[in-house]
């Protein structure tokens, strides 16, 4: 009897499959690292193929691994970098230009306009989102205007636009079903997430025919299956969700109030709101958390753009750590940053401050600044960025926030998590499992495919591994200050 739970995990650097037995714990892994393409400053491309071929070669891998074979497996879950925009000519399957990645800036100017126009809180009620490049509605604009004969296909009917997870199921069910999950959808600044409909106003705004929109589905059920030509049998999809969307599920954030932080390539924090949407007054973005057994539930969102991207930053621009596990020892050579506070703008700012044009910079350097204050400081960016969105989160939900739970990479960092915990006075809670993400969608795979039967059972299976609580002794009052300053020099740069 197949019981095992195959997890796509798409994300911006590497592609990785995992496959979850029925207590949740990781059985296979597999991961390939694909090709980050900037064809300019502030833009960032992935190449459709690539993601999908490695994406695929990974999930034979880990299925193959052991004594595991295809009938094994009883449903595939897709979590996925979100945003990151991909156009395809529906005839040919081919994508019609690269995909525009998440972090992407070159629909900046655009967006600008939009922002002077006055168009803000009309987007902001209707979709919860800001208006910046992040999201999927200007970077399918941009194809459109830019590809040669795209708005010719587009207004015959003859392109389709997807985020990763419409990609990836699109091929897997040989061009069959066009879809996308409600918390993908909700990162279009296309999609209403009052109404849970494509909105036609924003659709004419941004010019983009209703002809290459997905259908919308849940983010747990029956939603697709795999053609015979990828696996030996017909797999069904139970599970797809944008991949902090799935952490949040992951670190079974499941009740209104409980927050999750993400260190990935950005800081992801989400808090559960339940399920009615709240319009931040405080920069967040509102966002779709998942919709599961019918029932929708919202989040509130700060999205950070550079966090662990700041420590590869080290290693492949200055060169100044070999490996980003090293960090952690050059950091904590010095007691502190002597005064050096590091913004590391590099994609502009997001939450709370959504500034496109900000620029990574660095305050406070003297004659006697090393590459350890370096270090230090950039870690600390880490933490003073993630103690701006909680501050906002606070104020909007209208609660203190004394409870994180934390996944991805930057967790393995035990100086940052202890700083983070001061820094926010709150406990942080690390689980025992780190595969968060892939863990959210294979559970919303699992109850999709009816392996568990409810979120209470999911629920029983979760365990805290590591807490860190604030050290009350240390003040951490100057350090804010100076952040704040930091960033404000950096946004009048
Ligand atoms: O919004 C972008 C986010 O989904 C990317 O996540 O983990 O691939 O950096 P990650």
């Amino acid at each position: 009897m197949a019981k095992y739970i195959l997890a796509f995990d798409q994300g911006t650097t590497s592609s990785r499959a995992l496959v979850f037995d029925e207590n949740g714990k990781v059985v296979n892994i597999a991961q390939k690292e694909f090709t980050q393409i900037f064809p300019k400053p502030g833009w960032v491309e992935h190449d459709p193929n690539e993601i999908l071929s490695s994406q695929i070669g990974v999930a034979a891998e880990a299925v193959s691994m052991g004594k595991l074979k295809s009938d094994d497996i009883a449903a595939i879950g897709i979590t996925n970098q979100r945003e990151t925009t991909i156009v395809w000519d529906k005839e040919t399957g081919e994508p019609i230009y690269n995909a525009i990645v998440w972090q992407d800036r070159r629909t900046s100017a655009y967006c600008d306009e939009l922002i002077d126009k006055g168009l803000e809180p009309m987007i902001r009620e209707k979709t919860g989102l800001v208006i910046d490049a992040y999201f999927v509605a200007t970077k399918v604009k941009w194809i459109l205007d830019n590809v040669p004969d795209a708005r010719t296909k587009a207004s015959q009917g003859k392109l389709a636009l997807g985020t990763v997870d419409s990609w990836l199921v699109w091929n897997l069910t040989n061009r069959d079903k066009h879809i996308t999950d409600v918390t993908n959808a909700s990162r279009t600044l296309l999609f209403n997430i009052n109404t849970l409909e494509w909105d036609q106003e924003l659709l004419e705004l941004f010019d983009i025919p209703a002809t290459m929109l997905p259908d919308v589905c849940d983010s747990s059920g029956e939603l697709a299956k795999t053609s015979g030509a990828i696996f030996a049998k017909k797999i069904p999809i139970t599970g797809i969700a944008g991949d902090q969307h799935a952490a949040l599920f992951g670190q079974m954030c499941t009740e209104p109030g409980m927050v999750k932080n993400t260190y990935g390539t950005g800081c992801f924090m989400l808090m559960n709101i339940g399920n009615k949407p709240i319009i931040s007054k405080n920069k967040l973005i509102t966002t779709i958390a998942w919709k599961l057994g019918g029932q929708i539930n919202y989040a509130l969102e700060g999205s950070i753009f550079i966090a662990g991207a700041v420590v590869q930053w080290l290693r492949d621009g200055l060169g100044i750590v070999n490996s980003a596990s090293d960090i952690e020892e050059l950091a904590t050579k010095v007691e502190n940053t002597d005064g050096v506070y590091f913004v590391p703008a590099f994609t502009g700012l997001g939450a709370p401050h959504w500034n496109q044009h900000t620029r990574g910079t660095i305050v406070g350097i003297t004659r006697g600044t090393t590459s350890s204050h370096i270090a230090r400081a950039s870690l600390e960016s880490i933490a003073f960025q993630t103690y701006d969105v909680l501050k906002a989160m606070e104020a909007d939900a209208n609660v203190e926030i004394k409870d994180l739970r934390v996944d991805g990479g930057a967790t393995e960092n035990n100086f940052l998590m202890q700083f983070q915990s001061n820094i926010l006075n709150a406990r942080i809670e690390k689980p025992e499992t780190s595969e968060v993400t892939a863990l959210g969608v294979a559970y919303l795979a699992g109850l999709g495919a009816g392996i568990w039967k409810n979120t209470e059972e999911i629920r029983n299976k979760w365990k805290t591994e590591t807490v860190y609580e604030p050290d009350t002794k240390i003040s951490t009052q100057k350090e804010l200050d100076n952040w704040k300053k930091a960033v404000e020099t950096a946004n009048t740069w």
